[in-house]
């Protein structure tokens, strides 16, 4: 996706944000060519916004309140997108389902981190599910938007082991600090020209990337 000049993301959120601003650091830091030109939130009042406020970025609220909203919400989307001249919507822990219609328009434009080893624990409450099944490993899946949930081409994930001791929050905790590493390198990638979707597959550094890339992560429960 070279466009000549940083790749600019409109980055959706539902809560707290911690993604958006590991991507925004990683831009303002010149770690990645991209900047984020606008923080979407579908709720007022989340802490996100504040977060990304103070980290002197655009925001705007399209509040999305139940199901028959999705048409509107979609609308005032596009709008913003068009406005903010975004090449790539990035969903950070986005709590909704775009439609069809909307995905498919748009499909290797929009990326999602999901907080498993995709395909495996689709839907909610993974870290929960993870521990009541007695999984060994976890962790988390950066891949690309298509119209079936959690199911596009997966590009890039993080692995970590599920210790005895662990529990809902702090085996979460372990799983976001390695979101926060995996996500903007996917994005710089894109921004790279290295991943491009092509095909109707993604393709990194020249070959069609048949299966995730994983990546191990030996993080202490302190950090
Ligand atoms: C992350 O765990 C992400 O995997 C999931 O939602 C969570 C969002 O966290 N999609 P945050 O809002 O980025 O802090």
């Amino acid at each position: 996706m070279s466009t000549g000049r940083p790749l600019q993301l409109a980055v959706l959120i539902s809560g707290r944000g911690s993604n958006m601003a590991a991507i925004a650091r990683a831009c303002a830091a010149g770690e990645i060519d991209a900047r984020v030109r606008l923080v979407i939130s579908e709720r007022a009042g989340v802490a996100g916004l504040d977060t990304a406020r103070a980290l002197g970025l655009e925001t705007r609220t399209i509040a999305w309140s139940g199901a028959t909203e999705r048409l509107r919400f979609e609308r005032a989307l596009e709008r913003a997108l068009a406005d903010a001249r975004a090449d790539l919507i990035v969903l950070a822990g986005f709590m909704r389902i775009l439609s069809q219609e909307f995905v498919e328009a748009r499909i290797g434009r929009i990326l999602n981190i999901h907080p498993s080893l995709l395909p495996l624990y689709r839907g909610l409450h993974t870290h929960r599910r993870v521990l009541a099944a007695g999984e060994r490993v976890h962790g988390a899946s950066v891949h690309f938007v298509t119209a079936e949930l959690d199911g596009g081409p997966v590009i890039l994930q993080s692995r970590v082991a599920v210790l005895p001791d662990d529990t809902e929050a702090t085996l979460s905790a372990r799983v976001q600090t390695t979101e926060h590493i995996i996500y903007p390198r996917v994005i710089g990638w894109l921004a790279d020209g290295r991943l491009a979707w092509r095909g109707e597959r993604p393709w990194l550094d020249g070959k069609p990337l048949a299966v995730p890339l994983v990546e191990d992560f030996d993080v202490s429960r302190e950090s």
